[in-house]
């Protein structure tokens, strides 16, 4: 029974999973499976995209039996010739005698390596740049030799623009039912077996695979169908930016990953002991006992992660086996670019601390930790000190790592001001009053904040056009009412947008009570209220700064403080401006319209007493 899922209209999955491999090319443990991927493209001819292992062949034959619909298959196009993609091939050569196979010069070659047939009359040899039309999509052949192996090309449909990257971007794990990667939660459930997946297969040819990364570079793609695991429609970036560090050998965590290598435990402790100290430092650690931690999985760990250390003890005068077999392996896939320390362990002839240095002369770009540790049997109090001193040497290689700065770098401004950003400030809105002989007054402010709690001391800022504010400054006292969200626009208006010099603000105003101080202050809409006597004057040009101590304070009720955010957003209503509306520049606080076609630097709004940067250029 067919199992096929369809990625586009005209793009159907027709791969197979599976859960029995124990092995992944007879080294890579699989626990959680593998997908075959093949796609079918329904085009006015038929195109298929590889095939699948010998394991899974049954099923994929009935899927792409299914999926064609009686068609016959008109192309193959085999990207990737290891038998994981191209076991069925032969089949389907008998199955259709008339389908054309089409591949690259070196991919014929292995066709023939592989099989007995008799290939040249049904091969379609392509070269870099090739395209092949099949109806309503175009196919271009790009050359991708050595992103696993060297007959290996991708195909870039760009009607759909869909990337069929052959082992690129592919992930170990079967598909579980899902087939796109944001179907499941990638970065947490897939991206390590991502990574296992990409250090194991093509980990030793960065340089190749980065060449991939920078010929695709120049096509739009909005798929990525990869050999292996999930398809990539959304957040391709996430994938893309992975293998940009992997191919160059730039990790993706800074900190530490020791792996260690302990008969009886004794080195085990030592490492243990050293990455305790370095989270002590705050360096983020995490380990493997190589002796149980299958070697791909801490080579994946060591394309990751910017520090290495190898704690291994002494077995036949060599490093222990599991040891070597594991720097072995990370030699074999260009480990490079790391910074590494070493401790080893020998009850008589202590070796393998030198050995495995040796072993990395010729690795680009290492950076060895010169505190090595060399323990005698078990680590003693007497080395403590020695473990604190390579602790201390690999956290000073810290201090900032290269992604930090280029990210600063990326960062970095232009020194511009955007007033805008003010409004970024998280300001309250006040209603602060004043008495003097018997005027009352008030206005609106978004400038009080606490300055000190001992003593307890304030500090507001108010314009010097402000009634209030030639008040505050001959009486030296004033109150605060922090208004809350209920607030209606007409307490705002009432008190924002007309002059005290020339109104009484308060007339009608029954919500009113006065403090100790004598002076008014708002019983209604406020929830908390703060009398002041000003300590401190400051000059600031346009605005006064009143430092003050505050003589009064309490709470009317659990209602929010209105934010200047909030106002905006719920409370002040749209300006209105109409069609007919000359040229000019409206007030964002009181919608106050200043008609012109430039709006004066220093303009003052006459209502609310906002200066330009809270106009906005009318638009008709
Ligand atoms: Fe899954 Fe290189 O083949």
């Amino acid at each position: 029974m067919h199992c096929i899922k369809n990625v586009t209209k005209d793009l159907i999955w027709v791969g197979a999973n599976d859960r029995r491999l124990f092995v992944f090319e007879g080294v890579y443990s699989v626990p959680d499976g593998v997908s075959y991927n093949s796609y079918l493209l329904n085009d006015e001819k038929t195109v298929l995209f590889d095939t699948v292992d010998k394991a899974v062949r049954q099923r994929f034959m009935e899927n792409l039996a299914f999926a064609l619909k009686g068609k016959k298959l008109d192309y193959i196009v085999v990207q990737h010739m290891e038998p994981d993609h191209s076991a069925v091939l032969s089949d389907l050569i008998a199955l259709y005698p008339k389908m054309k196979v089409v591949c690259n010069a070196k991919t014929l070659e292995f066709i023939k390596q592989f099989n007995d047939l008799d290939i040249d009359s049904k091969a379609l040899i392509v070269k870099e740049n090739d395209t092949l039309n099949t109806g309503k999509h175009t196919l271009n052949f790009i050359m991708a030799p050595m992103v696993h192996w060297p007959e290996v090309m991708v195909t870039y449909d760009s009607t759909d623009k869909t990337l069929f990257s052959a082992d690129a971007f592919g992930c170990f794990g079967a598909l579980n039912g899902a087939l796109f990667s944001d179907e499941v939660d990638f970065n947490k459930d897939y991206m390590d077996e991502a990574r296992r997946y990409y250090t194991n297969i093509a980990g030793k040819y960065g340089q190749q695979v980065d060449a991939l990364l920078q010929k695709s570079a120049s096509v739009e793609i909005e798929m990525i169908c990869p050999l292996h695991g999930f398809i990539w429609r959304k957040n391709i970036k996430d994938i893309v930016s992975k293998y940009a560090l992997w191919s160059n050998y730039e990790p993706e965590e800074y900190g530490v990953a020791i792996a260690y290598a302990s008969v009886y435990g004794n080195t085990e402790n030592a490492a243990e002991i050293l990455a305790c100290k370095l989270r002590e430092k705050g360096i983020k650690t995490t380990m493997f006992d190589v002796s149980v931690t299958p070697s791909s999985n801490i080579v994946s760990a060591a394309f990751k992660w910017s520090h290495l250390v190898f704690a291994s003890t002494t077995y036949n005068a060599e490093i222990f086996v599991s040891m070597e077999a594991l720097i072995n392996d990370l030699l074999a896939h260009n480990f490079q670019n790391r910074t590494v320390a070493i401790i080893e362990n020998g009850s008589w002839a202590a070796t393998a601390g030198g050995l495995i240095l040796k072993k990395f002369e010729n690795c680009k770009n290492i950076r060895v930790i010169e505190n090595s540790v060399s323990l005698k049997s078990s680590l003693k109090n007497e080395q403590i000190p020695e473990i604190d001193l390579m602790a201390d040497a690999l956290c000073n290689t810290f201090e900032k790592s290269a992604i930090a700065v280029k990210e600063e770098n990326k960062n970095a401004t232009n020194g511009s001001i955007d007033t805008k950003t003010m409004f970024k400030l998280s300001y309250g809105l006040f209603v602060v009053t004043a008495k003097d002989g018997k005027k009352d007054n008030g206005c609106i402010v978004n400038t009080v904040s606490q300055l000190t709690d001992k003593p307890l001391r304030i500090s507001l800022t108010v314009n010097k056009a402000n009634f209030t504010h030639d008040m505050i400054t001959k009486t030296k006292e004033f109150n605060v009412s922090v208004m809350s969200e209920s607030t209606p626009f007409n307490v705002f208006e009432r008190f924002g947008f007309q002059s005290g010099k020339n109104t009484d603000k308060f007339t009608d105003c029954n919500y009113t009570g006065r403090t100790a101080n004598g002076i008014l202050y708002l019983s209604q809409y406020s929830n908390g209220i703060i009398s002041a006597k000003v300590s401190q004057i400051v000059d600031c040009g346009t605005h006064t700064l009143f430092i003050a101590d505050v003589t009064e304070a309490f709470i009317l009720s659990d209602d929010k403080s209105v934010t200047y955010q909030y106002y905006f957003d719920h409370i002040k209503p749209a300006p209105k401006v109409s069609k007919e509306q000359k040229a000019g520049f409206v007030c964002k606080i009181c919608a106050y319209v200043y008609e012109g076609d430039v709006l004066p630097d220093d303009f003052i709004c006459p209502l609310c007493k906002h200066g330009a940067a809270d106009f906005e250029k009318i638009k008709n």
